[in-house]
């Protein structure tokens, strides 16, 4: 969250004295609006907002394509936890792949790990990099698998000019506390696909038997989930779209402005990017020969880096319930175990992508603060220039 103040308080201040807090019959239908504001701002025919935030995205979106037990989806090792769990909460089994040097998934991964059972791949979008779509799309073409955009951490963010998320079957918001746009906990699904967006809707909402518009749905109900927004998640998003892109102006410009004056300095190598102009700029990412170097770098006084090699259940090592194989609510529906997936690729070990793992040691991640004044980026040009003498 960047932005947030005294336009959200009147809006939701609005929505809570009409008292009309409930999506379904509501007559302000705020949720309906913002759905379709975002479904325009990414280039989509339809959008749903969810409470669950990406994980319930996530899951919509794979229920929407009919991802289940039998079906293996890529996902890659460098992402949050939550987008292999929504696989296994499907019941398909997550195949964790190779990230490239952008740190997102490496699209001749793809070509060398699908298998006959591979369904959906899952590129993510980490720290607002945009992943290599247009070569993921080839492949994926070519072996006739499903794309889902994970634009968790890349909400606004664009690649060859068009927005994140409307580049596969189905793409994934975050508007978690952490994200580029928030209502503290929430997230959205966007399709073009009307069979997609009819058995997400019917899920989230608990099977929608009984809703208005389940008399005009082409797929039959089906038992869901609870994953309804409220008025006040959708008018604090709609305040929250406004802000966004400036938000994105603000933070590419800092972003932009810290590399000029770190570009030529010695020690000093940015990580290659598959589309800086439509890189959301929440992070600069720089690399380096060996893991020594980059914590040196990262550790220097004023440099506030991190390595992503240390960010906890983003990288595939930390992820216990794919490497124990425990998922599901109960052990009879533990996708590892059913026996569709008997002939799937289950086993996730600690070594099966070194490639990432080297990748993720050799950079070092800088937060873009889109409120830096000169003086406090001058400083931390400062800081990064002197870093790069000790690598
Ligand atoms: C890449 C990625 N995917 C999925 C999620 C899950 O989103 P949420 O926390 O809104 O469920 C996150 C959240 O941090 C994320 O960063």
């Amino acid at each position: 969250m960047y932005r947030m103040g005294e336009a959200e308080i009147k809006e939701i201040s609005r929505v809570i004295r009409s008292g009309n807090l409930f999506r379904i019959g509501s007559c302000l239908k705020e949720v309906d609006r913002f759905e379709r504001e975002w479904a325009s701002l990414v280039g989509t025919r339809y959008a749903l907002c969810l409470s669950g935030g990406g994980t319930a995205g996530l899951i919509c979106a794979l229920v929407g394509l009919g991802i289940g037990p039998g079906d293996e989806v890529l996902v890659p090792g460098y992402t949050f936890m939550a987008t292999a769990l929504a696989v296994l909460a499907v019941g398909a089994i997550p195949v964790v792949v190779e990230i490239d040097e952008t740190l997102t998934l490496d699209p001749e991964e793809i070509e060398r790990k699908a298998g006959p059972n591979t369904r959906a791949v899952i590129p993510v979008h980490m720290v607002g990099r945009p992943a290599n779509l247009s070569a993921i799309r080839t492949v994926c073409r070519k072996k006739k698998m499903k794309i889902i955009e994970d634009a968790c951490q890349a909400v606004g963010g664009s690649y060859r000019g068009k927005r994140l998320g409307a580049w596969g079957e189905a793409g994934v918001f975050s508007f978690n506390y952490y994200k580029i746009i928030s209502c503290g906990e929430g997230g959205a699904v966007v399709t073009d696909n009307r069979t997609v967006y009819e058995r997400a809707l019917v899920y989230h909402d608990g099977g929608a038997s009984f809703r208005p518009y389940a008399g005009k749905l082409s797929v039959l109900p089906v038992a869901g989930l609870q994953l309804r927004a409220s008025e006040i998640m959708g008018a604090l998003l709609r305040v929250q779209r406004r802000r966004l892109d400036s938000i994105l102006k603000a933070l590419r410009q800092q972003k932009k402005r810290l590399e000029a004056g770190l570009k030529g300095y010695p020690g000093i190598r940015l990580a290659p990017c598959h589309d800086e102009a439509g890189d959301c700029g929440v992070v600069a990412a720089f690399q380096f020969d060996t893991e020594e170097q980059a914590r040196r770098f990262a550790s220097f006084p004023g440099v506030g880096g991190s390595l992503p090699i240390d960010s906890g259940k983003h990288v595939y090592t930390n992820w216990e319930p794919l490497l124990n194989q425990r998922a599901g609510p109960h052990p009879d529906l533990n996708p590892y175990f059913l026996p569709a997936n008997q002939p799937l690729r289950r086993k996730l070990w600690p070594e099966s992508c070194p490639r990432t793992l080297q990748i993720l040691k050799k950079t070092v991640l800088v937060a873009i603060n889109p409120y830096w004044t000169k003086r406090q980026l001058d400083a931390k040009i400062k800081a990064c220039r002197e870093a790069g003498k000790l690598v």
